[in-house]
């Protein structure tokens, strides 16, 4: 089995992002955690992160029929990009949105996902164990679970 791990834009700064939000961690460690979790559940993940719309288009594009399905944190593109939206309707294999914060404690504007309607689920406020639990969840799915 395999999964394509999407971070958006400034999941870069992760770490030193308002770490009240979004904790201690930095992307390179919840890249290894999911690595390392990947490997003892018998998943090869690869990880990505880009700042651009475009570039997380077209990866998403690309891992279609390449990968069984695709988890993605979309950072504020979740709140606009019908571009992303329109993407992950466009590949066949499933895709799990997942936020790190609670979003619908926070702003107004962040209360709304423009994505999530084309997702198999969304997993929100649970911290990076976000992450591992949306690669379990695609792992069921594919069992059909
Ligand atoms: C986020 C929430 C978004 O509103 C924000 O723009 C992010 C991170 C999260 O993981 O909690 O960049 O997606």
């Amino acid at each position: 089995m395999r999964i394509l791990v999407l971070n958006g834009p400034n999941l870069n700064r992760l770490g030193v992002r308002e770490p009240g939000v979004y904790g201690s961690e930095t992307l390179v460690d919840l890249e290894t955690r999911l690595l390392t979790r990947g490997e003892h559940e018998g998943i090869e993940v690869t990880c990505f992160q880009s700042n651009h719309e475009g570039d997380l288009i077209d990866a998403i594009h690309e891992a279609d029929g390449q990968y069984n399905g695709i988890i993605i944190n979309p950072g504020a593109f979740t709140h606009y990009s019908y571009a992303i939206r329109d993407a992950i309707a466009s590949v066949s294999i499933p895709t799990i949105e997942v936020h790190i914060s609670n979003v619908h404690a926070r702003e107004d504007f962040r209360h709304t996902s423009v994505t999530a309607g084309v997702t198999a689920g969304q997993i929100v406020g649970l911290g990076i164990q976000g992450y591992e639990l949306a690669m379990l969840a695609l792992k069921n799915l594919k069992r059909g679970k």
